[in-house]
């Protein structure tokens, strides 16, 4: 329906329907007003599979909703690093909406992962924001291309599930811009989602619900976004003042007591209707996208979908250690131990809770094999060693090739609605795992997490395979990367510390009370481990394949450029080893000389090709200006600095295997303003500056030179403390010093300079 159709039916529709409107009709659908042809629209979640609920509704995932097809949650689907597999992902859910009814699927979920804790995290991305922003961006794009809507969430800063409907993220505006409102701002900018669904926290004060700063400023007037905001459930507090920050639909609605006050608001005056027309007009337009594009052949084919999951499976699991023990052969015996081999753990808790119609687990995926035998050796409903499981397992290891320990984190471990407390496996598995490596010198590891865990045990070890939370049917998909008919390609999306204490955030989340502050600002993840030269259990943007990579012939296009100007980089990658595989190319850009505090580099593009043994792709990257910028808090805006850029192309954060340089010139001047405190060496940057102050300054700026020849030693000894000195000294210093110039003179200088910049 044209704008201005959707804009003639809200000028039919009465106040209250209006106002009816910002709100959910019940727990899942929009209100519908029949006279006027307009239909109630279903909305449910997301992120990584269908949870429609026909019945009890709730957004804790309690009750049951329709079988459905659990895919890999974002933590795994990330470390793919494959934006086409996202799509295609993407193109699978958005027909299950469309074949359910459903007009807007709930996600993807891109918060930044502050801290390895956060209860969410393996339904969030990552912790860098373009990787988060890409891969979100990916599955929009796969949803969204079947005419289904999408709801980016939760905007913004809502980065712990600790009182997470009253606690106020206070991060400062630097910040902000590079980590946390960069995760959504690509996605949204480049794919448009239908809708973006607002958080619960408050962000430096204000409730997300609330904050025209992101709602309208930022979200609709800077990124061009064109859907409805609607809220988390239940993340609406004072209606009429979201309203007029721009939060369009209320979920799941108020029971009318709401829709009463937006009516009452505009009756009073205190809100203008034009705002709730803007609002209807915003909801509608998409009820009707979707309502228009219906695609009544669609058919929730669910064994599609679940070859399709294993597909995706195969990408996001990362071979975190090999010393030659994979992949496993079919004439080894192995010992397949740990509760996980038949009852996987491969999603989290929570409103993203998906009722699978089947689940594949290792062992049903080697049903069959003679060689395969299986021991549960831990149950993982308390963290307490059961001596016969434990005995049997051991005893099943020792008599094996091979043991393969199917480890994790426990459901009670993660979940949305609380934050871990430390980054431990139940100790019972540590000890299993401690015990059997004793015992068998070829064991393998398989984790089963949404987020990084310690591994005291790293290194008595032979394999570690991280399968994240990997969906419904991981159990083929690890299988195949045991046995090696899968390459394993994904790479770590985060950091893997080596102890909690060592993350970034260490000190103050979680917060005091409801004031959360971000006090490590941009340095989150490997931007802070780098910068502190740190050692990392496993560096962000690692993984292991069974093939090996080489790199060769970084070009740019350009050595020098202005920052308008698109640099184009080239590499090429070899497959160098005996099998196909998939490499994850990644490019980082550093800031070699800059006045402002920035990490020692950031990715800026990743790029996944698959390489046949022997083969060449060439790579190539376009670099836009966002590339080589910082955000400049002095002009609320995106800058380049003037200077030398090193192109990075790394295997991982912490194995960079090319590296060139380009010199950017900035077409941006930063505005300056001298005041009598502006010091003389920020003075003597600009040439004209400097030569009108040494005009004032003539007699010397700490008075008459000195007279006596050890005086002049003395200041022969100190020349760079001089300079430190009067580089240091603000402009009224003088005044002190020579007696010769005054603050009136200083004054009319500091005009003077001004005007140089005007
Ligand atoms: C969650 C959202 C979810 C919503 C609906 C909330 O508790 O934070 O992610 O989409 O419930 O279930």
């Amino acid at each position: 329906m044209t704008a201005d159709k959707i804009r003639e039916l809200v000028a039919q529709m009465t106040l209250e329907e209006k106002a009816a409107m910002c709100s959910g009709a019940d727990f899942w659908h929009t209100e519908a007003v029949e006279r006027l042809g307009i239909p109630a629209s279903m909305v449910s979640d997301g992120p990584h599979g269908l949870r429609k609920q026909d019945e009890q509704a709730d957004h804790l995932g309690v009750n049951e909703s329709i079988k459905a097809v659990c895919f890999p949650a974002g933590c795994g689907t990330a470390a793919s690093f494959n934006r086409e597999l996202l799509v295609k992902m993407g193109e699978a859910l958005g027909n299950e909406c469309q074949a359910e009814g459903v007009s807007v699927i709930l996600g993807p979920a891109v918060n930044i992962k502050r801290s390895p804790l956060c209860g969410r995290n393996f339904e969030y991305y990552s912790e860098d924001p373009l990787v988060a922003s890409e891969m979100a961006g990916a599955l929009i794009h796969g949803i969204q291309s079947k005419n289904v809507g999408t709801s980016i969430k939760h905007f913004l800063a809502n980065n712990q599930e600790t009182r997470r409907m009253s606690s106020d993220s206070r991060v400062d505006e630097r910040t902000l811009n590079e980590i946390y409102l960069a995760a959504f701002e690509g996605a949204v900018k480049k794919e448009k989602p239908w809708t973006v669904m607002c958080s619960y926290n408050k962000i430096n004060g204000t409730y997300a619900a609330q904050n025209h700063l992101y709602l309208t400023e930022t979200l609709r007037e800077k990124w061009g976004f064109d859907g409805y905001v609607m809220s988390d459930w239940g993340a609406v507090n004072n209606r009429v003042e979201d309203l007029k920050a721009g939060l369009d639909l209320e979920m799941p609605g108020s029971n009318g007591v709401n829709d009463k006050l937006i009516v009452g608001a505009v009756l009073s005056g205190e809100l203008d209707e034009s705002i709730v027309d803007e609002a209807v007009e915003h909801i509608l337009n998409i009820v009707f996208r979707y309502e228009e594009n219906r695609d009544d052949k669609a058919v929730f084919d669910r064994d599609k979908d679940h070859e399709a999951a294993r597909k995706v499976a195969e990408e996001t699991i990362v071979l975190l250690k090999n010393e030659g023990v994979l992949p496993l052969s079919d004439k080894q015996k192995v010992a397949f131990i740990g509760k996980y081999a038949k009852t996987p753990r491969y999603q989290g808790g929570g409103s993203s809770h998906i009722n699978s119609h089947k689940v594949t687990s290792a062992l049903d995926a080697t049903a069959g094999m003679d060689n395969v035998t299986y021991a549960q050796g831990f149950d993982d409903k308390e963290d307490k060693t059961d001596e016969k499981l434990f005995t049997e397992a051991v005893e099943a290891a020792r008599n094996a090739d091979v043991a393969v320990i199917f480890a994790g984190l426990p459901d009670k471990f993660e979940s949305e609605g609380f934050d871990r407390s430390h980054m431990a496996m139940p100790s019972c598995q540590n000890e299993l795992i401690e015990q059997i490596a004793k015992v068998q010198p070829n064991t393998v590891v398989v984790l089963h997490n949404g987020s990084p865990i310690e591994m005291p045990w790293i290194d008595k070890v032979k394999g570690v395979v991280e399968t994240y939370l990997g969906g419904q049917a991981v159990g083929g998909a690890v299988c195949d990367i045991l046995f090696g008919k899968v390459n394993p390609s994904a790479k770590l999306p985060e950091t893997f510390p080596l102890r909690l204490e060592d993350n970034p955030s260490y000190l103050s989340y979680i917060g005091e009370g409801d004031v959360v502050e971000y006090r490590e600002g941009i340095f989150v993840g490997y931007r802070y481990y780098d910068k502190k030269k740190m050692d990392v259990l496993f560096p962000f943007g690692y993984g292991l394949s069974y093939t090996t990579f080489a790199y060769s012939n970084l070009t740019v296009d350009k050595e020098q450029m202005k920052d308008t100007d698109i640099l184009r980089v080239t590499v090429d990658v070899t497959n160098t080893g005996n099998v196909a595989g998939k490499e994850v190319v990644q490019l980082y850009v550093a800031d070699k000389e800059s006045t402002v505090i920035r990490p020692v580099k950031e990715l800026r593009d990743f790029a996944k090709v698959e390489l046949l043994p022997g083969e060449t792709k060439t790579v190539t990257f376009m670099l836009d200006r966002r590339a080589f910028a910082y955000y400049s808090v002095r002009i609320h805006d995106w800058h380049v600095e003037t200077g030398e850029f090193d192109i990075m192309i790394g295997k991982s954060s912490r194995d960079i295997v090319l590296t060139k340089t380009v010199t950017v010139e900035s077409t941006v001047k930063l505005p300056f303003v001298y005041t009598t405190d502006t010091t003389l060496g920020d003075v003597k940057k600009d040439p004209r500056a400097w030569a009108l102050a040494q005009e004032l300054f003539k007699g010397g700026i700490f008075g008459e030179p000195p007279q006596s020849e050890s005086e002049a030693a003395n200041e022969a000894i100190s020349e760079e403390m001089n300079e430190a000195m009067e580089g240091f000294l603000p402009l009224r210093g003088p005044i002190s010093f020579t007696g010769k110039v005054t603050m009136a003179d200083v004054q009319a200088l500091v005009d003077k300079l001004n005007a140089l910049e005007e």
